[in-house]
């Protein structure tokens, strides 16, 4: 259509002309001032100038003078396009240079180009400068435009003052260089500093280390990190305060997009961080006093469960000695006093009775091992070997749907603990992780070294080094209540029948006997990871059992004497005659200091004393420590769930010590005690 000549000094505004003139077709020309416009009218000749009044250098009058002046150019139509003027003040010195139309920067695009297609069929003015009056009357129009300029500066700068003034925030206004020409009074009541130390450079106290460090090549090089984001930082200010301060920097740009400067807005945040640290704390205060509790009821748990399954051992082992004897007494008498028949219908009840103790008496070994007092062969181990272990043995047991992963520090330390009890808490994991995923997922096993554990429930661990085991599973997790209760014994919530509610419970005992901790962190919905930190330890791994395990032997140790103490009278009458029963001279004693006078009192040798573990007034332990004094050759079998006591610090019964694990069938004592016999021989004589 026709070339149209845009001179403006601002780009925005030469580009905002742009884009209506090419939507109308026409060509666009730009000058950014007075004189590069005359030599473009001059070498292109376009059919239409479109130019701002006020500019610096050459201003639109002076522009639309000069062209009327050169042949050349003279006829090209002018039109105004101003956001200082208006129509009224600009009219009559446009008129009298022949400008066509006066148009407002504010103008529709539709104005701007019916005024284009107006200038372009000829119908503008192209009238020739009008005579001697121009200077005067271009001085004058111009000065009253800068006057009113200057007002409308001062009523503006008047109000940023007061704004800025009365601004709750602190405000800097900054240069290219960052250097502050201005401070509010606010950032002085910040900072408890004066404004004149704050401006230049002083500002920049309030900015964090970081922040410093990131300016270290001048604020020209700002980098985006710092510009436009709001930082929270804790800065040390004078008189050695310190106070919490978000900092908010943006660039000022001129109208070529080049950053001229910088305002920083700085506000003092100190109440609101220190309301939310304190609410911080009173929500870890909370969750410590809440794990504090579940700590304390498990416990107590650990104590009572313990204790019951103690008692109840003894229980049991009187329950089944006795239907051992009435099996015994039957098969004896039957075809005498008794018939075949009625022989058998016995036994087939005294079987009942046999395996109801044995369910029993499973049940008094996950309730001793949650209370930690199993009985352990604790060797050091590689827990990564055991992991490796374990996922053999599940693989094939997991279902297909469960894809089954591992991340094992290759330098993981190594632990104190009973290998087959870590096994069979990896195993209760995997099986209740698997529960957790009954449409598929995945389960992975990762170990690594920690020392503490710097966040979350671990926090509380000692600084020590520890090895930690997580395992993660993608299954459904547990809510908050579940959590806090899934260590219980018997806690469950699946199905009656599919689960006892015992398997964290032994894993925690397990765990807490060897003096580690389970934690568990799961949300419902996504997933469950147990971790298990047990004491890291730097022993080399033992391949050798920790405590000789008993291994029936047929040797005649019938005719030694073994010192008894069982503080249970049923179990110690049934101890006594199932000895004697074989052979054994019995002395037998319902508690430690009673055994030790009977000791005192025998002339001839003891072979052995097989004692309870937990009695009152006197333990196991005390008992045997002090009759070897007085007979060092004499072995010990110990007879208890309760390993704990006769242990030594690193989990270790003393050489030539032994455990019968109650409740025990004849055999399984005959045998512990002829095998504890014969590889302790005793020496001496009193
Ligand atoms: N990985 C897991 N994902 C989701 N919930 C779990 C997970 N592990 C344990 N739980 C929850 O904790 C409860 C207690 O687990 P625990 O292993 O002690 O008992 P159980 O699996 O129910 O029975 P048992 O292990 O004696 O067969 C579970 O019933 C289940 O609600
Ligand atoms: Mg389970």
């Amino acid at each position: 259509m026709a070339t149209v000549l845009v001179v403006d000094d601002r780009a925005a505004h030469r580009e905002i002309a742009r884009a209506t003139l090419d939507s109308g077709g026409h060509h666009v020309l730009e000058a950014a001032e007075g004189r590069q416009a005359l030599s473009l009218a001059k070498s292109s000749h376009p059919d239409v100038v479109l130019t701002d009044v006020l500019m610096p250098g050459i201003d639109g009058y002076q522009l639309v003078r000069e062209l009327r002046e050169d042949p050349d150019t003279a006829a090209i139509p002018v039109l105004f396009f101003s956001a200082n003027y208006r129509e009224d003040e600009a009219r009559p010195l446009a008129a009298a240079c022949g400008v066509s139309r006066i148009l407002s920067k504010e103008a529709s695009p539709q104005e701007l180009l019916s005024a284009i297609a107006h200038a372009l069929n000829g119908q503008a003015a192209t009238v020739a400068p009008g005579g001697t009056g121009f200077e005067v009357q271009h001085a004058e129009t111009v000065n009253a435009k800068l006057v009113e300029k200057v007002q409308a500066l001062d009523e503006s700068e008047a109000r940023f003052l007061a704004m800025a003034e009365a601004a709750p925030t602190g405000i800097v206004i900054a240069d290219a260089d960052g250097l502050a020409s201005y401070v509010n009074p606010r950032l002085s009541e910040i900072t408890q500093t004066a404004a004149a130390e704050l401006l230049g450079r002083g500002w920049q106290h309030c900015l964090s280390h970081d922040q410093r460090q990131a300016l270290q090549a001048g604020f020209r090089c700002l980098p985006p990190s710092l510009l436009g984001q709001r930082r929270c930082e804790r800065l040390p200010l004078r008189g050695g305060q310190t106070r919490w301060l978000t900092i908010l920097i943006r660039p000022v740009r001129n109208s070529e997009l080049a950053v001229t400067g910088y305002v920083a807005m700085i506000d003092d945040v100190t109440a609101v961080e220190e309301a939310n640290e304190r609410r911080r704390c009173a929500e870890r205060e909370r969750q410590d006093e809440e794990r504090r509790q579940v700590a304390a009821r498990l416990d107590s748990l650990t104590r009572m469960a313990g204790g019951v399954a103690h008692d109840f051992n003894n229980l049991l082992n009187i329950v089944m000695s006795f239907g051992q004897f009435v099996r015994e007494a039957v098969e004896d008498t039957a075809g005498a006093q008794l018939t075949q028949a009625q022989a058998q219908a016995i036994l087939s009840d005294v079987d009942q009775i046999h395996r109801a103790s044995q369910r029993a008496a499973h049940l008094t070994h996950q309730l001793l091992t949650f209370g930690g007092r199993d009985t352990v062969e604790r060797a050091v181990l590689d827990v990564n070997v055991l992991i490796g272990e374990v996922l053999g043995m599940i693989s094939g047991t997991i279902g297909e749907h469960v894809a089954i992963t591992s991340r094992l520090d290759p330098h993981l330390r190594h632990v104190l603990a009973s290998s087959s009890q870590i096994g069979q808490v990896l195993l209760n994991l995997a099986v209740n992780a698997r529960d957790a995923m009954p449409d598929g997922g995945s389960l992975h096993f990762e170990t690594a070294n920690t020392c503490g554990e710097p966040a979350g429930q671990a926090a509380d661990l000692p600084g020590r080094d520890w090895v930690r085991i997580s395992v993660t599973d993608t299954g459904h997790g547990m809510p908050p209540a579940t959590v806090q209760q899934a260590m219980e014994p018997f806690f469950t919530t699946k199905p009656l029948g599919q689960g006892a509610g015992l398997g964290l419970a032994t894993s925690y005992g397990i765990i807490k006997q060897a003096g580690g901790e389970l934690i568990i962190d799961s949300l419902p919905g996504r997933g469950a990871t147990i971790h298990l930190y047990l004491p890291a330890s730097y022993q080399p791994v033992d391949t050798s059992g920790q405590v000789a395990s008993a291994s029936a032997s047929a040797s005649a140790s019938a005719g030694q004497t073994i010192l008894v103490a069982e503080d249970e009278d049923g179990l110690r009458d049934v101890i006594t005659r199932m000895l004697t029963g074989a052979g054994y001279h019995v002395l037998a004693a319902s508690n430690g200091q009673e055994a030790l006078a009977m000791a005192g009192r025998h002339d001839d040798v003891i072979h052995a004393l097989l004692t309870d573990v937990v009695m009152p007034a006197m333990n196991g332990g005390d008992v045997a420590r002090q009759l070897r004094q007085a007979r060092p050759g004499a072995c010990v079998l110990y007879m208890s769930g309760y390993a704990a006591p006769v242990m030594t610090e690193q989990g270790l019964l003393d050489p030539g010590v032994a455990i019968v694990n109650k409740p025990f069938t004849r055999d399984e004592l005959l045998n512990t005690l002829e095998a504890t016999l014969s590889r302790q021989p005793p020496r001496e004589k009193l």
